[in-house]
């Protein structure tokens, strides 16, 4: 065979060669067009390299090494077509760097609040106070009527309140309840004295959101039903709950103010100082004789004290945080800071 015939084979050969790969649009048709011309056996560079054997001796070097130029041509556009087709499994065909350190997890961590009532589980805990939870919807019994808010009262104003839209309205309105207050009448009709318990929880009041209200917020509530307590108690274990939480014996200071709650005789509003200003923490006050009568205690026998916190509040003071709302927007950018 003459030189000129078989170089003008093999040109032919790597044009119809590289056209087929190109022309593959799918793996599958690649390896056949990978077959079809490198197939070991039969393939086409196969066929037209037994050619070389025809071709005059002299020419052979020549022929040869234009064999090996046009096949390693057809080898590379196979590789550049695989590369574009991609061949399910490039974890092994790609070149992959095993030394380069992994793709970091986002790993989350507790929002700021149940922080917050676990820190303030764990104190309450070490001073002998069992955590309880009781059910945010709520009867007109357990949010009113047993803590001695009766009927006419201000409080049950549905303005102040999410009453809830039940067949029975009028006779037994449920209601989200407005405080935590409600945990204390459900512990005491199922326990007798003592009872020392905290509940800590969600409660609900329309209130429209700004930076110091929220229509849903937490509060931390206690309760402690004893022979012989006394407000010398509630002080006593307030303050130690305020320091504990914010650190430093001499560093946090609580003082009580006159106020009112039905539930309570006498109440007071709850003061705390840390860091040179004075804060509102919530309320507090000796178990009014009437709510340890509607849950069937003698008032002659047993006293106690009750107080209502709020969580934000103190969360949000330890933090310096000033928008209630931050806490509930979702912010990853906020929420990651503390
Ligand atoms: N329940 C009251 C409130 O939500 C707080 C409180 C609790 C007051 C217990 C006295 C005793 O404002």
């Amino acid at each position: 065979m003459a030189l000129s015939e078989f170089l003008a084979s093999l040109d032919n050969l790597a044009e119809q060669a590289r056209a087929a790969f190109a022309s593959a649009d799918s793996s599958e048709s690649l390896e056949a067009a990978r077959i079809d011309y490198l197939g070991a056996k039969s393939g086409q560079v196969r066929k037209v390299q037994q050619g070389l054997g025809k071709v005059d001796k002299a020419d052979k070097p020549t022929a040869g090494k234009r064999f090996n130029e046009v096949k390693n041509l057809i080898e590379a556009a196979l590789a550049e077509a695989t590369q574009q087709i991609g061949t399910g499994n490039e974890e092994i065909t790609e070149p992959f760097d095993v030394t380069l350190p992994g793709r970091p997890t986002r790993v989350g961590h507790l929002h700021p609040i149940t922080q917050t009532i676990r820190e303030m589980k764990d104190i309450m805990g070490r001073l002998g106070f069992t955590a309880v939870e009781g059910p945010e919807i709520e009867d007109d019994w357990h949010n009113f009527e047993a803590l001695n808010i009766p009927l006419s009262h201000p409080a049950r104003d549905p303005l102040d309140n999410f009453y809830l839209a039940t067949a029975e309205k009028l006779e037994k309105p449920l209601l989200l309840r407005s405080q935590t207050s409600t945990v204390q009448i459900r512990v005491m009709e199922n326990t007798p004295p003592p009872v020392r318990i905290i509940s800590l929880g969600r409660v609900y009041r329309p209130d429209t959101a700004d930076a110091t209200h929220y229509p849903m917020f937490h509060q931390i509530e206690g309760l402690l039903i004893d022979r012989g307590v006394t407000m010398a108690d509630l002080k006593s274990v307030l303050r130690l709950f305020c320091q504990s939480y914010f650190g430093g014996e001499d560093k946090v200071h609580v003082r009580f103010r006159p106020s009112f709650f039905p539930f309570t005789e006498p109440s007071v509003e709850v003061d705390m100082n840390w860091q040179g200003g004075w804060m509102e923490m919530g309320g507090a006050g000796m178990v009014d004789p009437n709510v340890l009568r509607a849950v069937g205690y003698d008032p002659e026998e047993v006293t106690g004290f009750a107080f209502g916190l709020g969580v934000e509040r103190i969360c949000m003071r330890q933090h310096g945080i000033t928008d209630i709302r931050a806490l509930y927007q979702n912010d990853v950018r906020f929420l990651e800071q503390f």
